[in-house]
Formats: structure tokens, sequence, C-alpha cells
């Protein structure tokens, strides 16, 4: 039934020039009808670049708005409109704009990508987990106001100790509720296992972290190691995909919280009605949002 479904995606994304993209906390069996998977890094890029005339993006809003930011003039479908980023709806572009104006006026904006299109429109750059540290070390600027995520921002300032980095109370309520005393009592645990931690995850928890690092950055470590048991800290899809991908080693998850409900939201049968063209939400935006707002966006892509 699962692969009659699937196999029935696989020939009419064919037929009707369709790329599908999914991000790497999708569940296994969306990632193995997509053309495309990674983390929000990788995505961008790839989206930047399929010749294909119509995308369906399945992850979370800030995704699909994305891929339609840099191929506006494609079709963009996000997969399950309900899914959006409780993160990226954190702080209105009026509220940057005051700060920009009042508190922060010799201060370059960065935003994390988790953020919506119309915030992107008043910020300087983006920047994704696997790129941010070499983005803003880039960056001319030395003041920078870090949005909206604190903890990725507090593991970016450790790492660009020649900038002056400010941080708004933001944060992926996912990650962010980790403790400490979770991230030891895992390692009790399994003493032999390496920990891995994504920077989202509160400062206390990143510091306990054998390595910290993007979505991609942990699955390649995983993979690439000659250990062979690993904690794994961010979403726990990531377990799964890892203890797949690498059958010889041992998977653990960090927390059982560490799961996002709205990534968990997109469904093969959501991926099955949009390419049916009965499903799915077209991303539209008006010409001069994309322009705002696909300027930082391309300023991350010549940074990184
Ligand atoms: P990355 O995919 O950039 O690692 O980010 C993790 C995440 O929380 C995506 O929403
Ligand atoms: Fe947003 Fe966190 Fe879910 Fe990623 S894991 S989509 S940052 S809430």
């Amino acid at each position: 039934m699962l692969k009659d479904i699937q196999n029935e995606i696989i020939k009419l994304k064919k037929e009707k020039d369709i790329c599908i993209l999914a991000h790497s906390y999708q569940s296994e069996d969306i990632l193995e009808v997509a053309d495309f998977s990674g983390d929000s890094y990788a995505l961008s890029v790839k989206a930047s670049k399929v010749p294909n005339k119509t995308l369906i993006m399945c992850g979370v809003r800030f995704m699909a708005e994305t891929a339609k930011l840099l191929s506006p003039e494609k079709t963009v479908y996000l997969a399950n409109p309900a899914a959006g980023c409780p993160m990226a709806e954190q702080f209105s572009k009026d509220y940057i704009t005051k700060l920009r104006e009042n508190e922060y006026k010799d201060y370059a904006v960065v935003a994390y990508i988790n953020t919506t299109t119309e915030l992107k429109t008043v910020c300087d750059v983006c920047v994704t987990s696997s790129s941010a540290v070499k983005i803003v070390n880039n960056m001319p600027e030395k003041n920078i106001l870090f949005i909206p995520d604190c903890n990725l921002g507090s593991y970016v300032a450790e790492k660009c100790t020649d900038k002056n980095i400010k941080l708004l109370n933001g944060g992926c309520p996912v990650h962010a509720a980790i403790t400490a005393e979770e991230a030891m009592e895992a390692k009790k645990k399994h003493p032999e296992a390496l920990l891995l931690i994504h920077p989202e995850c509160k400062k206390e928890v990143t510091a306990l972290a054998d390595f910290a690092g993007s979505t991609a950055d942990i699955m390649n470590f995983a993979k690439e190691s000659d250990a062979k048991e690993f904690i794994i800290g961010t979403e726990n899809s990531i377990v799964q995909h890892l203890q797949i991908m690498c059958p010889d080693k041992k998977f653990y998850a960090m927390s059982k919280s560490l799961i996002c409900n709205d990534m968990k939201l997109t469904t093969i049968m959501d991926v099955y009605n949009t390419v049916m063209g009965v499903g799915g939400e077209e991303i539209t935006m008006s010409d001069d949002t994309i322009q705002k707002a696909v300027k930082c966006i391309n300023k991350m892509i010549e940074l990184g």
C-alpha cells in the first residue's frame, strides 16, 4: 500500500516536472520519494538550482517561502499548509524595525533562516545553522544583532570572538526545552556513546557535547566517525535516519521529547495530494516582498 502510493508519487512528479524537497526531519517514507533531502542550507541552495517548474517542500512554511524567494518564477507548494516553525514567528517586522531605529542603529541584523519572509525584508543577511559561523566571520561589520535564536546566537558568538554580537530572547521551543540534567542522564545511560548536539539547544547543554553542529554536520560526523555509539541531540527523526544509514552503529535519543510536532505534520498522503494537485498550499508573495527579502538570502549564499 505505502509502496503503491510512493510509486504513484514518483510517476506523477516525473510527468508533471515536479521536484520534491524534504527537510531531514521528515519521515523515512517521505525522504524515499524526495529528489533532495538535507538541512535548511542544503535545501535553500538546491531550491535555487533545480530546473523543474514546480517545487514541493516537505518541511515547514519558512522553507517553502525560502524556495519561492530563490525561484520566484517557479510554482512552490508547502505539502502541509499547517506546518509552521514556532521560532519563525517570534519577532515581527515592526518590532525589529523599531529596535534597529532605536537601540541597534549601528548593527547589522543577522536573521536565522527560520524567520518569516516579512521579517527577512528588514534584515541584512540570513544564516542557517550550517553556515552561521562562517557567514558571521565573513561579514565586514563588527556589531551584529543576531535574531531570533539566542542559543544558536551564543554558539556563534563563542566562535566569532572578534564580533560584538547582541542577542534577543528567542529560540526553538523543541531544542531549547532540553536540560543539562537530561543530557547528563543520557551520557550516564550510554557511557560509550559520543554526544552530538544541535546548537539550537541551550548553551549549558551544547557545552556537554563531544561534537556540536547543524543537522547535516551531526549526520556527517556520525557517518564518518570511528566511534560505534552516539547520543543524538537534535530532532529524533535523525536517530532513525542514522540507524538506517549506519546499521553497524548504535544511535540513541538524548531526550524522548526532542520531537518537532510541526515537522511531523507532513505525511506521505500530503505529498501524494500535492502532486495530484488537490492538496498543499501554493506559496505566493508580492514582487516587492520578494525583492527585499531575497537580498539577505543572496547575501548568505555570497558570504557562505
Ligand atoms: P538545520 O536544518 O539548519 O540544522 O536546522 C534545524 C531545524 O530546527 C530546522 O528547523
Ligand atoms: Fe522550528 Fe525548532 Fe521545529 Fe526546527 S525543530 S521547525 S526550529 S520548532
